[in-house]
């Protein structure tokens, strides 16, 4: 039984694309091998500790160690970096002890209310539950995930390049980079 699957891809951090993975999770190895559904997208690779920590946490009754840990970065060519953050500096909407806020994004023209954590992306959101939002380059440089966000507050782990101060003026956001705080109503 493979409880949780990850899956390289392509991730954005710091506005440049990064190794990252796809989070699966309920799939099974071995004969009759299958994939699971989808938990989360495009978490980057340096990132991915604290993400699984909440997952064991929140699924598998792990009990968190109070530990500093400190690590080498393990990506050569990587950005210089000696400390693994602990997931109190992890800033993707986990709460201070370190497990992953629950959001609701409701989605105004389909009528859904999705429950989620704080650390996901809308548009991996929506795309759970079947919703078809416009996206592209999925890591805040075209514009094309942009929605109107008509309640609520979003965070973004860094100034996404294709939300100009107009955009935000009006209440867009990049679908694709934001993270829902609380309940948060898109025009969608
Ligand atoms: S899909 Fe390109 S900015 Fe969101």
């Amino acid at each position: 039984m493979a409880d949780i699957g990850l899956i390289g891809t392509k991730a954005r951090k710091n506005g440049k694309v990064v190794e990252g993975v796809d989070i699966y999770m309920g799939g099974k190895v071995g004969k009759d091998a299958k994939l699971g559904s989808r938990t989360m997208k495009g978490i980057p690779c340096e990132d991915l500790k604290p993400v699984m920590r909440d997952l064991l946490i929140k699924h598998f009754d792990a009990q968190p160690l109070n530990v500093d840990v400190v690590s080498r970065d393990a990506h050569p060519g990587g950005r210089s970096r000696t400390r693994v953050d602990e997931p109190a500096d992890y800033d993707n909407g986990n709460g201070k002890n370190g497990q992953a806020q629950t959001a609701v994004v409701a989605f105004a023209k389909s009528g859904k209310e999705i429950t989620c954590s704080q650390a996901e992306f809308i548009l991996d959101v929506a795309e759970r539950e079947g919703l078809e939002l416009d996206s592209d380059c999925r890591s805040g440089i075209c514009g094309t995930c942009k929605q109107k966000l008509l309640a609520g507050k979003v965070t973004y782990d860094e100034d996404p390049e294709a939300l100009t101060a107009g955009d935000r003026a009006q209440g867009m956001i990049l679908t694709c980079s934001a993270h829902p705080v609380g309940r948060v109503e898109i025009d969608a």
